[in-house]
């Protein structure tokens, strides 16, 4: 993690939750609800943020939270102290993850994957830290339409977006990369005509884990 990276989020960490309460309200609050019901066992949630999912985990499920920014990870941590000690929260880049292979049995992430540098790397991360067979990854974020006129909008939108914030795609294929690092998709529920998506996905069985370099 450079310390500029995380200086995006931490600006933003105060007033996320109230620039964000429109569209939880539209979408997100029912697709977190829905999303996170298929949580299991030891969950890792990446890019936690102000730990907007957290009242959403099944609560059979202990979590270790991480994010880069000890700002958002501030709030997060109001959040779970509602939560009877079954959240862990740390500070962590999700593209490098500390935690041995075969770890968790969730790996769970919302509008993260757009603004993580390196996204085959984070998924081979999260391929990595779950166990298998049965390692789950749980997505709700937001990516490339696929409907036009759409597609264009958001194609176009996304340069002067990036370069007004410096971390978010607009964009990007994420569930096309996902499939690429060895999941299998089982379920997707897309609103906004798919820039919004809901994903569930699987490890494929068999898919060799590759040790990452450092
Ligand atoms: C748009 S916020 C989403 C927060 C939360 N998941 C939600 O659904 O509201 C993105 C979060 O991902 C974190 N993040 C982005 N890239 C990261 C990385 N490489 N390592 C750790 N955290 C990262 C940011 O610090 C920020 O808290």
């Amino acid at each position: 993690m450079t310390r500029a990276s995380a200086d995006t989020f931490d600006r933003i960490a105060s007033p996320y939750d109230r620039g964000m309460a429109p569209l939880e309200r539209l979408w997100l609050r029912r697709m977190r609800r829905r999303l996170l019901a298929h949580a299991r066992g030891h969950v890792l949630e990446i890019g936690v943020g102000t730990g907007a999912n957290l009242p959403y985990y099944p609560p059979t499920v202990r979590i270790t939270a991480v994010d880069e920014s000890l700002d958002m990870l501030a709030v997060a941590a109001q959040r779970a102290r509602g939560l009877d000690g079954r959240v862990a929260l740390g500070q962590a880049n999700v593209e490098h993850l500390v935690f041995p292979a075969d770890t968790f049995d969730t790996v769970a992430a919302s509008l993260v994957l757009c603004s993580v540098v390196d996204l085959q790397r984070t998924l081979d991360e999260i391929r990595r830290v779950l166990r298998e067979p049965g390692g789950r990854l749980l997505l709700l974020e937001h990516m490339r339409p696929r409907v036009q006129p759409l597609t264009l909008l958001v194609d176009l939108a996304n340069l002067p977006w990036y370069a007004f914030n410096g971390r978010c795609h607009l964009n990007r294929e994420t569930q096309q990369a996902v499939s690429a690092a060895g999941f299998e998709v089982e379920h997707v529920e897309r609103k906004v005509g798919g820039f919004l998506r809901l994903i569930v996905a699987r490890i494929v069985p068999g898919a060799i884990k590759k040790p990452l370099l450092p």
